[in-house]
């Protein structure tokens, strides 16, 4: 009777930390407005493509509770995300993590409940992707069926930010009535957020002026990356979503500004965030010093800075 109980209460509060929930839009400094997605469940804004990606397929069919499992290679964000979003319809999640990320987090994928796949491989070199492959290859005679989330491909990874966050936003802003005009500054993985949230705020009547960051060394637009350590931004790939055309700037910021940043920002306010997010701050902060009562700087902790503390 007790271990029932225990169970239940223990499935209703997954239930609960599956709820979409509003983060909040928080002023922390004059005319700089910060979106704090590192709230959401799962730790990220990642959670929200991965939740409207997994709806959507369970909607169509592509996901059958019961039968299919679905797979992704993530560096953890969305991986969390997608655990979180999976465990609502008890489907199991299997994920392909490179080596180079944390051992942290590829623990708490554990303890989230996806199942980590290819170590084998990734120890003799496969790339994440590669063990995708080798495993929707191979899902018959592993008695699985398989449904690739892909979100780098996938367009409901911006819907998520277009129907979801950016109309959250614009609802948040009408706590300054005054604003007009928005500095959206903003980094790119997939750009499924950067696109999401400007194409909503233009909608809902702001002008908007997008500023990309990226680190030091990167050109997305024209693929080039460098080594860097800012886990989520300017990945090796050209962003599949970004529309260049919306994009009025680029500021590179390198990593000892971006540790400033992030030491700085934890000492006066208490929130350690991520690398990412202390980025965007770096260059967002600077741009807030023109902001004006219609004219505030916008952008977004993606998540919390304790997975990147060594
Ligand atoms: C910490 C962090 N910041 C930023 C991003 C970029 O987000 P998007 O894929 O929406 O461009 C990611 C993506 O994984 C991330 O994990």
């Amino acid at each position: 009777m007790t271990v029932n109980l225990v169970h239940t209460r223990a499935n209703a509060d997954i239930a609960i930390s599956n709820d979409v929930r509003v983060t909040p839009l928080r002023e922390i400094q004059p005319g700089l407005l910060l979106k704090f997605e590192c709230d959401n469940p799962g730790g990220s804004h990642k959670v929200r493509a991965a939740r409207y990606i997994v709806r959507s397929a369970v909607e169509n069919g592509d996901i059958v509770p019961g039968q299919t499992t679905v797979i992704e290679k993530t560096g953890g964000n969305f991986g969390f995300g997608l655990t979180l979003a999976c465990q609502a319809y008890g489907v199991p999640v299997e994920l392909a993590v490179g080596l180079g990320f944390s051992a942290v987090k590829r623990r708490c994928l554990e303890l989230y409940g996806a199942r980590l796949i290819g170590l084998d491989m990734l120890e003799r070199g496969a790339t994440p992707r590669e063990v995708v492959q080798w495993h929707l290859e191979h899902e018959a005679e592993n008695e699985r069926s398989y449904f690739y989330t892909d979100q780098f491909r996938n367009p409901a990874s911006v819907a998520a930010h277009e129907f979801e966050t950016g109309p959250e936003i614009a609802a948040q802003l009408k706590a300054w009535p005054l604003v007009e005009r928005l500095t959206f500054v903003s980094c790119a993985g997939t750009g499924a957020s950067l696109i999401g949230i400007a194409k909503a705020l233009t909608l809902a009547g702001y002008s908007v002026t997008v500023v990309l960051v990226e680190p030091k060394g990167c050109d997305s637009r024209n693929g080039i990356f460098s080594d860097h350590k800012l886990e989520g931004m300017s990945v090796g790939v050209v962003p599949p979503f970004l529309d260049w055309d919306l994009i009025s700037e680029i500021r590179t910021v390198s990593h000892d500004e971006v540790l400033n940043t992030r030491k700085s920002f934890a000492r006066t306010s208490g929130f350690l965030v991520g690398n990412t997010a202390a980025a965007c701050l770096t260059v967002a902060s600077s741009l807030a010093r023109d902001a004006t009562a219609d004219h505030k700087i916008l952008s977004v902790f993606y998540d919390h800075g304790l997975w990147y503390v060594r």
